[in-house]
């Protein structure tokens, strides 16, 4: 092979009559202006190159490329546009092969659609994930790909953002041909060299017509995926611009439907989902970036135990058992011990009987199960993650037990969710060795993991906390210990702000509405009785005691706990659930009790509009979130933010409450604050973090960019 050019990241060398172009970008070789004009140069100087008969585009390192470079959204556009490059691939009058391995994504898949033939390997995942961060396909993948596989197909990819594999992808006809190995360079070659034996030409996607062909099926199709996404993806700005450009592609000829296809993708992404949605993409990222990974490495992971089989124990062992690892359970005795293995059961059956798992893989992942009423049993395990009753003596009991069994070096995690790690420490003799895992309910759904360092917790031991987050594929936040931690703490003070709105004149069901108004799947009183009143009620009681009495303190949830009302699985709450309803309905009871509430409290209930509903509880939960990081217990705020994105159902394209408050200002939000506070000093005490930042003009932006 000789070198004929090397152009920035996009290296072009000959195979004999072949032009390989190899985008080498690391670490996803996402198309940046350096790769866009390398690409578009060797492609423009293979057209007059008589020794040139084809070229094939393929990826250097783990894939081919992972889309358009996501960190130049927003800044001022550098030429030349991916658009004109993928053009100018389409327009060349050599065969044009593109290789896919590992990531084809979003603009990568988009340079792919230009080529004119299209081979993956097995490592290849395909897709259009645009949608995900606000956007559509804007290098023509609106245009091409329904010319290609259809409409239907084609909106089912950029609406969902899912990925397909190579061979999902053939049998879509996304590509034409798969190929064994993992090197792209020599498959493609020999494909490219099988091409031009057959003397196939240049075959643009631009003339494809068979798939559009019966225009009324095709706009059927389109205004169907129309009315699905007025349902589920409510309030997002992209998906009804992608069903835009795709009834362009339908309507329009090719270059005119690029042209729609331009301006729908620059409104998305001048829009502020776009902004929150790529500020979510970049925070998930950054939260492993934590300083005990540079100071410790994470030890060995063979071999994890759980304590505790009830709600949490048992959906950890199945997020365990679903990476790999075994599993051994401690329980009290062999009743529980029975009733924890029958939950992880319970939960296989029922993914084979949704088609998700095999028979065969139930029984393996049930078959590295192993448990014991003795705490010996878990004298070879890596990690031990307690989840028992919330309580400091059962788990300080709980502790001294793993301290006498745990093999040296083991680590000792509690899932507390809001009792002291550092306590809980002093019941071993190496408290380097505990830190909390927190995770959320369900345990083996919830991708969020929050990874409480306690004060002597080793480096080392929070690199193993990450490592195991890392095997699980869950999300995680290092925090600091205080009651709640990040999330926990923060949600008990924008709860009690919708409490208090309650009392004040808001009914829950109003609340709801507001919260869903502004994008969360479900309100905080939904979102109660599907946890079960009875969980916040006694940790009310338990601090009941040591309750500020100059805070306000709203009575109602308890009226509903002392009826035994506490939400889905008693068939009522804040909504009655009649016959095992999963959706609630409203409870003229349930307004009869807040009515006597108010009396008794002396409250003459006034109107709250969904506004002021969506600005006190936003404002609340804004204001602790900065004491939170003002106390060191988040690192960033864009930690905060990935927090309530992954483990609350904070709506993503408002990129979370940090990134949320910059959006709207911090005068403004300090101002509700201050206005809030003529009513009620006690709650609404403006954080001082926020002051600063307010005063000073600053964001808390500025922060993730010091952390
Ligand atoms: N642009 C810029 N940086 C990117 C990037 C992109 N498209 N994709 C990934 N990165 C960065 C990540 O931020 C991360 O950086 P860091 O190491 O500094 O934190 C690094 O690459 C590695 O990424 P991951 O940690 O996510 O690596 P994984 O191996 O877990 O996943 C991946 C790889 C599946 C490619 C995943 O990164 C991904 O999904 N990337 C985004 C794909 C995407 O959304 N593409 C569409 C972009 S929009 C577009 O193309 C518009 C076009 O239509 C015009
Ligand atoms: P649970 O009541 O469903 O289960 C607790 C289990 O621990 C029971 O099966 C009990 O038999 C067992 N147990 C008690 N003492 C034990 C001992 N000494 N040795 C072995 N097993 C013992 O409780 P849940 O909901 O699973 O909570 C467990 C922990 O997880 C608590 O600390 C809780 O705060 C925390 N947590 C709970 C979440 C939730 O949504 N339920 C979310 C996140 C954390």
């Amino acid at each position: 092979m000789t070198d004929s050019s090397t152009a920035g990241a996009a290296h072009a060398r000959r195979d004999e009559d072949i032009l390989v172009i190899t985008l080498d970008h690391p670490p996803v070789n996402a198309l940046s202006a350096d790769v866009r004009r390398g690409l578009a140069d060797a492609i423009q100087a293979a057209q007059t190159d008589p020794d040139v008969r084809a070229i094939l585009l393929v990826g250097a390192g783990k894939n081919f490329i992972a889309g358009a470079d996501i960190r130049e959204f927003g800044k001022p556009p550098k030429p030349p546009a991916l658009p004109d490059v993928c053009n100018q691939i389409e327009a060349s009058t050599k065969p044009v092969v593109a290789a896919l391995h590992g990531a084809a994504l979003g603009g990568g898949l988009e340079v792919a659609l230009a080529a004119h033939y299209r081979l993956a390997l097995a490592s290849a995942k395909l897709g259009l994930p645009e949608v995900n961060l606000g956007l559509l396909p804007g290098a023509g993948g609106t245009q091409r790909t329904p010319r290609l596989i259809g409409a239907a197909a084609a909106l089912d990819l950029m609406l969902s953002g899912k990925h397909l594999s190579a061979d999902a992808a053939l049998r879509a006809g996304l590509v034409d041909t798969l190929a064994e190995g993992n090197d792209p360079l020599t498959a493609g070659l020999a494909y490219t060299r099988q091409l031009l034996a057959e003397d196939a030409g240049p075959r643009r996607s631009r003339d494809a017509t068979a798939a559009l062909a019966d225009k009324a099926a095709a706009l059927a199709e389109a205004a169907a995926a129309g009315e699905r996404i007025a349902k589920t993806l409510r309030g997002l700005y992209s998906p009804e611009k992608i069903v835009d450009a795709v009834r362009a592609a339908i309507e329009q000829p090719f270059d005119e439907g690029l042209r729609t296809e331009r301006a729908l993708f620059l409104q998305c992404l001048d829009s502020p989902q776009r902004a929150g949605l790529v500020h979510a993409f970049f925070a998930e990222r950054e939260t492993a970036k934590v300083p005990e990974l540079k100071e410790g490495k994470a030890r060995a992971l063979n071999k994890i135990g759980v304590v505790g089989g009830g709600t949490m124990g048992a959906g950890i062992a199945v997020s365990v058992l679903d990476a790999g690892l075994p599993v051994v359970m401690v329980e009290q005795d062999d009743a529980a011990l029975e009733r924890g293995r029958a939950r992880v059961a319970q939960v296989y059956d029922l993914l084979v009987k949704k088609g998700r798992i095999t028979q065969e893989e139930r029984d393996a992942r049930l078959a590295r199960l192993t448990g014991a009423t003795t705490y010996d049993a878990l004298n070879d395990a890596d990690l031990i993650i307690e989840a028992v009753f919330e309580d400091m003596d059962v788990k300080l009991a709980v502790f001294a037990e793993l301290d006498r069994v745990a093999k040296p070096g083991a680590v000792l995690a509690t899932n507390t969710s809001y009792l002291d790690v550092n306590r809980v420490a002093t019941a071993t003799r190496h408290p380097g060795n505990v830190l909390g895992l927190h995770f959320f309910s369900p345990a083996n759904i919830m991708k969020l993991l929050e990874i409480v360092v306690g004060e002597q917790t080793a480096p080392d031991t929070v690199a193993t906390g990450f490592e195991l987050a890392r095997k699980l594929r869950k999300t995680p936040v290092r925090a600091g210990v205080c009651d709640g931690f990040i999330g926990n703490r923060i949600l008990a003070v924008h709860r009690q702000a919708a409490d208090m709105m309650m009392e004040d004149g808001a009914s829950p069901y109003d609340i709801d509405a507001a919260v869903r108004e502004f994008g969360y799947p479900m309100g905080p009183y939904q979102m109660a009785d599907l946890a079960g009143g009875d969980i916040g009620w006694a940790t009310r009681k338990r601090r009941a005691a040591t309750r500020d009495p100059a805070l306000r303190y709203v009575q109602i949830p308890d009226r509903l706990c002392e009826r035994g009302w506490f939400g889905q699985k008693t068939g009522r709450g804040f909504y009655l659930y009649p016959d095992g309803a999963r959706v609630g309905t409203p409870d003229p009871e349930v307004l009869a009790i807040i009515d006597d509430e108010r009396r008794r409290a002396g409250v003459t209930p006034r109107p709250f509009t969904h506004e002021d509903i969506q600005r006190r509880y936003l404002a609340a939960m804004i204001n602790e979130a900065a004491n939170v990081l003002d106390q060191g217990i988040a690192l960033r705020p864009s930690d905060v933010d990935v927090v309530f994105l992954s483990g609350y159902g904070f709506p993503r394209h408002h990129g979370g409450p940090m990134h949320y408050a910059d959006s709207v200002g911090l005068d403004r939000v300090l101002a509700d604050i201050r206005a809030y506070a003529q009513e009620d000093p006690a709650f609404w005490k403006p954080s001082p973090l926020l002051v600063r930042l307010a005063e000073s003009g600053r964001n808390f932006a500025s922060l993730n960019q010091a952390a």
